[in-house]
């Protein structure tokens, strides 16, 4: 296990990862979010990265029951998709995350037109990857349920095979969780090629940290998860590589330390549902949060 060094927080590190990465000590970072760049679709200023040193990275400064949301898709090369997001979830597993979860990020506005034999894309992989199996959850719970309100009484196939009648009514909840496709629109922004909308940072931070807890992105760009980090009363840290991206990224953070914090954040801190007790309860309530 590395030496554990003092790593300052609430901070973008202008450089690679890997020297941001190599400087924290072991099980250090609660949640990662990011997105880093795929299939050289853009360049970023020609900067690159090597996977597999960062995946390894991420397991060491992962904290057991620690998540990484790994937010990737594959460019189309000669003809074919690269496979690229699948073979690194795959790595992932191989040196020790389970694959908790492929969340779909289905974009609801999509800029993409396709080609004249395959229908346009219009999402991307959401891996969810556990060091272990988490320890934070906060599923989102903003499904409204068919029927709510109404009454029936539980069922369980029998060891015969027959249904059996629980004696308890369970009256159906006005919102169940949420499923692991998220409609969200893209946001573009005049600063940076590939920003996360912030509905998705922000839903994830949630999710999978709770307020104190310590969210990573070594993809950090123009600092949405930071900015999201912030907003929801988390700590982060940050690298990118590219100075200009920096700069945009650390304008973001100010702006949003700068606004008047939410009393309530509209999460609760520890779901029943989760923890799956029932699939008919459902107090949950969480608030949108727009910049
Ligand atoms: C897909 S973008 C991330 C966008 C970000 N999620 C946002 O909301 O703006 C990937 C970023 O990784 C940066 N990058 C590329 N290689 C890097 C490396 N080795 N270390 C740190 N950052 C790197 C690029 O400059 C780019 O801004």
């Amino acid at each position: 296990m590395k030496q554990a060094v003092e790593q300052e927080v609430n901070k973008i590190y202008c450089e690679n990862c890997i020297d941001t990465m190599a400087r924290m000590p072991s099980e250090f970072i609660d949640l990662t979010v990011t997105s880093p760049p795929y299939d050289n679709l853009r360049t970023y200023n020609g900067y690159s990265f090597d996977f597999e040193k960062v995946a390894s990275e991420l397991f060491r400064v992962t904290k057991r029951g620690g998540v990484v949301v790994w937010v990737v898709a594959d460019a189309t090369i000669d003809g074919s998709e690269t496979g690229t997001s699948f073979k690194q979830a795959l790595y992932f597993k191989s040196i020790g995350f389970n694959i908790g979860d492929t969340m779909i990020w289905r974009k609801s506005n999509p800029f993409n037109w396709g080609s004249n034999y395959y229908y346009p894309q219009c999402f991307e992989y959401m891996f969810v990857l556990c060091k272990g199996t988490p320890t934070r959850f906060n599923l989102m719970r903003d499904r409204a349920i068919i029927n709510a309100g109404k009454q029936f009484y539980q069922t369980r196939r029998g060891t015969d095979d027959r249904m059996e009648y629980d004696n308890k009514k369970v009256t159906l909840a006005e919102v169940g969780k949420r499923y692991n496709v998220w409609d969200i629109a893209v946001e573009s922004q005049p600063e940076h090629p590939a920003p996360f909308p912030k509905q998705l940072a922000s839903d994830h931070i949630i999710s999978w940290s709770n307020a104190g807890d310590l969210v990573y992105d070594p993809f950090m760009g123009s600092g949405t998860t930071a900015a999201m980090a912030v907003r929801n009363e988390r700590n982060f840290i940050g690298s990118e590589i590219s100075q200009e991206y920096c700069d945009i990224a650390n304008e973001r953070v100010r702006r949003e330390c700068a606004r008047p914090r939410q009393m309530n954040l509209g999460y609760e801190q520890e779901s029943n549902l989760a923890r799956g007790t029932t699939a008919a309860d459902g107090e949950g309530r969480r608030g949108m949060m727009n910049e």
